[in-house]
């Protein structure tokens, strides 16, 4: 007996929400290291092309075209000593006696580069994009080793916020985790050790005001306490704040420290069940600019290492700072109340008020309040996916409201598109982008541009934030992708990026983002009637069974085989990137048409057909062109005699 079988490779068995569509994504913009980088920095400035990217030793600036990356390599090595003192005393590992870039920051027009340097950091200024300089400049600079780790398995956050740069060190062995301002005109301050367990960050963020002075610096972090019993559960998830106004306290009280700093802790979880997720692995905020307003989205994961995404409304968090009563205070306040962003120069009466608070500030860091996700679950993604670091963007869609794009980086170097509205999360697409499989390190988004750029310690890539042109050329297609950054033109008949400037009381485009509907491209009649024109097989001999191959373009569609003059349909033998029509009992799989039907949105589309003949001639020469359209698709064809 002669059996063609065709397997799919990445053929598995899908849980929970899937992406709707599957990209392989081998093409340049992309650039190689030399050798593996096990730990990236990345700086990028919107509306540029250029990606600077930390490395061990160098620090690679990466300039993007459509076409290709050009890159330049600037070295960035310890200094001996430093390398041999850090060998010597035998440090964490031995691979980390190096000096890696754990700080590309601007800080106003300094570009700020700190690294490792085996163990005792350093910093360094970028000049004219090639030449590293001691820094300069009116400023005041904290030491090198309260920007950077010593190693850069030591997690830290760096943000620069009004002309300042705030720095926040992970806590490691017997070094306390802190927060601090470590650079700029602003006086250095740094969060009291007490404050903070055991902290690992996350990330940090700007929270705009309408008024200056109210702006605040949330960060994200887990705590962990080492002394809790084995039936709980030592982390906690956490977001601290400071106002940027913050200059410090008074000699006698927290006269080096924020007097703005408070706590509270971030659920993510099942409501109040047992299953929460309390680690905080990374953050990012979206907030509308000047506005108080906006949505945090948390990465977190489980004592098991699953991971999932919580999202909050900073409104929901803003409040809680503002208002929650502080834990373990329970005296009322008085005067104002502590820790508010206020200008400087108070009063006589505000100052004795002012004593009051640092006192209160000093000792009851934590408010009472928790924070629970919106929709008070997490975001219903695939479950086969560990999600390793996270990126948002805000898109103006053509009915003049602004959606939420999600872009999950995967542990075996994928990114998942996902459309997060308050009723819905939808998985646009997943793109696997790189040759060599590797978990995704970090991220930058240019939502100016356009692009995003991934890094794996293989490779960094740039994708287009408006993908259009993949999702095929039909209006159908177009509006089913439920993808924000592109629209059906009537008129040119393409999915198209919505143009910067784009008018939307005057403009033509559509798209239907809330729902898989695509009655607004008013197609249906025409799509029942498309036939495609059946490929021609020819089967030798009556025991040779044929397998027939239909591309699966939408998961989200169901796929069935139909034969012509016949009432009944089949199922895909095996699914995946192919639904696959083979014999079953009762299957005349001899003679005759037979056409693979999608059905999604409730309309049945034809993708492709076959004519099977039987007749004496070779069979192999006809079933090559079978060949040619599953290569494409890393598609095994295995011959069994
Ligand atoms: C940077 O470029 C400017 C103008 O080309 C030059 O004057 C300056 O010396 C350069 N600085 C360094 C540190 O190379
Ligand atoms: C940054 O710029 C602001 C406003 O231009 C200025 O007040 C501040 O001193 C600058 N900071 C540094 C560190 O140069
Ligand atoms: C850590 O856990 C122990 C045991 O439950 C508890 O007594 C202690 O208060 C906790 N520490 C903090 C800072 O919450
Ligand atoms: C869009 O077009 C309308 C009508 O021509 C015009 O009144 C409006 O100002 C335009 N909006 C923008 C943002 O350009
Ligand atoms: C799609 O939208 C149209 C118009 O809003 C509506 O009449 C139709 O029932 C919707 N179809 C589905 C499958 O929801
Ligand atoms: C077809 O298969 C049957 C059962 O496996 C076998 O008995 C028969 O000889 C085969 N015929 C040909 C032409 O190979």
């Amino acid at each position: 007996m002669n059996y063609f079988i065709l397997l799919s490779v990445l053929a598995t068995v899908v849980t929970g929400k899937s992406p709707r569509l599957k990209f392989i994504v081998h093409e340049p913009p992309r650039f190689h290291f030399n050798k593996p980088e096990n730990y990236i920095s990345m700086y990028h400035q919107e509306g540029s092309d250029t990606l600077y990217v930390g490395g061990q030793a160098t620090i690679y600036v990466l300039t993007f075209s459509d076409k290709k990356v050009v890159d330049m390599q600037i070295p960035a090595a310890s200094d001996q000593t430093a390398i041999d003192t850090c060998k010597a005393k035998a440090s964490p590992d031995e691979m980390e006696c190096d000096n890696f870039i754990t700080v590309l920051q601007k800080v106003n027009d300094t570009f700020i580069v700190c690294g490792t340097n085996a163990g005792s950091p350093r910093c360094w200024m970028l000049v004219n994009d090639t030449v590293l300089t001691d820094v300069q400049g009116g400023g005041m600079i904290a030491p090198a080793s309260h920007i950077s780790p010593p190693f850069p398995s030591q997690k830290s956050i760096n943000l620069p916020a009004d002309g300042s740069l705030y720095s926040a060190m992970s806590s490691v062995g017997g070094h306390t985790g802190l927060i601090r301002r470590t650079f700029g005109s602003q006086k250095l301050l740094k969060t009291e050790n007490v404050w903070l367990l055991n902290p690992q960050f996350a990330g940090a963020s700007i929270i705009p005001a309408s008024e200056k002075y109210k702006e605040e610096i949330y960060f994200f972090f887990t705590e962990f306490n080492k002394t809790a019993r084995v039936d709980e559960e030592p982390h906690r998830a956490r977001i601290g704040r400071v106002c940027t106004v913050d200059e410090g306290g008074i000699k006698a009280l927290l006269p080096e420290s924020f007097t703005t700093f408070f706590k509270t802790r971030v659920m993510c979880g099942a409501g109040n069940t047992q299953q929460q997720y309390n680690n905080m692995k990374q953050a990012v905020v979206l907030t509308a600019q000047d506005k108080r307003a906006g949505v945090m989205y948390g990465l977190f994961s489980n004592a098991w290492g699953r991971t999932v995404v919580c999202a909050y409304s900073i409104e929901d968090i803003d409040r809680a700072f503002s208002n929650s009563k502080l834990k373990g205070y329970s005296t009322s306040f008085g005067g104002t109340r502590p820790g508010m962003c206020v200008r400087k120069s108070p009063s006589p009466a505000d100052a004795q008020n002012n004593v009051k608070n640092l006192g209160i500030m000093r000792y009851y860091p934590e408010i009472e309040d928790v924070i629970r996700p919106v929709g008070v679950n997490p975001l219903d993604l695939p479950t086969d996916d560990q999600i390793t670091h996270t990126v948002a963007d805000i898109v103006l869609a053509v009915n003049d409201e602004h959606y939420t794009v999600l872009y999950l980086g995967t542990d075996q170097g994928k990114v998942l598109k996902v459309l997060h509205t308050i009723q819905d999360v939808f998985i646009i697409s997943q793109y696997s982008l790189f040759h060599n499989e590797g978990p995704v390190l970090n991220m930058a988004i240019d939502s100016q541009k356009g692009h995003l750029y991934v890094g794996t310690a293989m490779e960094v890539q740039r994708l287009p934030l408006a993908d259009c042109r993949r999702y095929g050329h039909t209006c159908r297609e177009c509006i089913l992708s439920r993808d924000p950054y592109c629209g059906w033109d009537k008129a040119r008949r393409k999915c198209i990026a919505i143009p910067p400037g784009y008018n939307v009381t005057t403009g033509t485009l559509i798209q239907n983002l809330d729902s898989s509907n695509s009655s607004i491209c008013e197609e249906a009649a025409a799509l029942k009637l498309r036939q495609t024109s059946p490929r021609e097989i020819v089967v030798k001999g009556k025991n040779t069974t044929v397998f027939l191959p239909c591309p699966v373009h939408s998961f989200h569609a169901t796929y069935r085989w139909e034969k012509d003059n016949c009432q009944r349909n089949y199922p895909c033998l095996f699914s995946g990137d192919f639904c696959v029509l083979g014999p079953v009992v009762n299957t005349p799989l001899k003679e005759g048409v037979f056409r693979c039907m999608a059905t999604e949105d409730g309309f049945k589309v034809e993708v492709v057909s076959f004519r099977l003949v039987n007749d004496g001639r070779l069979l192999s020469a006809s079933f090559a062109s079978i060949l040619g359209l599953s290569a494409l698709l890393a598609v095994v064809t295995l011959w069994l005699h």
